[in-house]
């Protein structure tokens, strides 16, 4: 198991994006609602993002509940909503005291209005502080992002406020939610699945994927070390040949 030492503070990643999976199989393994998986998941996030902020890492982003999420059963969604209330309400003070910004992306319009009001007040409350960014991807899909993307640009054209010639990375970039955050060096996955499902998909173009067998609600610092020391042992060539980037 790795320690917070085996760290180079220099390479860190400096956006890293989990996608918390294994709170349903946690809580059956033990005989449990799968609603006891979320809550026991929030132990993880605050390990995560306490770790995250004393490392140094500017942001994380949290897959937090996702657009197909809605299909799951309404007793489920209405627990993970009140979970959301609960945790950001109890949260937004250790925000405050460790300096760290709320952000959100996703369809927040869709959320029950009172998790609206809570993000919104949290964001609000939080929206100076430098030192990192928490980022909740909430009501996300990467396939809802870039169609309201598409749709956006779309009309610009339309209205002649922008020429085709000038739809660029950049431009598609600046239309996503994530407009303005440095990509995902580093995305990770608990729970043993290796799938991305519609996580950020442009912005992963070139992340480090890493994959653990850990369940979410046992995920904690020293796992969020592991994966950064995996991260900072790869060689990241963007393209380039390995002699290329040796002689940078
Ligand atoms: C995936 O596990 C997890 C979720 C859909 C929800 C994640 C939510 C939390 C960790 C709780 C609170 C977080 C915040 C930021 C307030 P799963 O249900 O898909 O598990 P399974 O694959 O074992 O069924």
């Amino acid at each position: 198991m790795a320690i917070k030492e085996d760290i180079q503070i220099s390479s860190l990643p400096a956006h890293i994006a989990v996608i918390m999976d294994g709170n349903g199989r946690w809580a059956k393994a033990q005989g449990k609602l799968r609603t006891f998986g979320h809550e026991s998941g929030v132990k993880a996030v605050r390990d995560t993002v306490e770790a995250c902020a004393e490392l140094g890492v500017s942001y994380l982003t949290l897959y937090a509940f996702s657009t197909e999420n809605w299909n799951r059963p309404k007793f489920e969604i209405n627990a993970l909503m009140t979970l959301l209330v609960s945790t950001i309400a109890g949260e937004t003070k250790t925000l405050m005291d460790n300096n760290i910004r709320l952000d959100t992306i996703g369809d927040t319009n869709a959320l029950p209005s009172k998790a609206r009001r809570e993000l919104e007040e949290a964001k609000k409350k939080t929206a100076s502080n430098t030192r990192m960014t928490l980022v909740l991807a909430l009501s996300y899909s990467s396939r809802w992002e870039i169609t309201k993307a598409v749709k956006e640009i779309s009309e610009k054209v339309k209205s002649g406020d922008l020429s085709p010639e000038n739809v660029n990375e950049q431009l598609i970039a600046s239309h996503l939610n994530t407009a303005g955050m440095p990509d995902p060096e580093l995305l990770i996955r608990t729970s043993g699945e290796h799938r991305i499902s519609n996580f950020l998909l442009w912005q992963i173009s070139y992340a480090e994927l890493y994959f653990t067998d850990k369940l979410w609600p046992d995920f904690r610092r020293e796992d969020l070390y592991d994966a950064i020391i995996s991260f900072q042992q790869r060689e990241r060539r963007f393209g380039k040949t390995s002699e290329q980037i040796k002689t940078v």
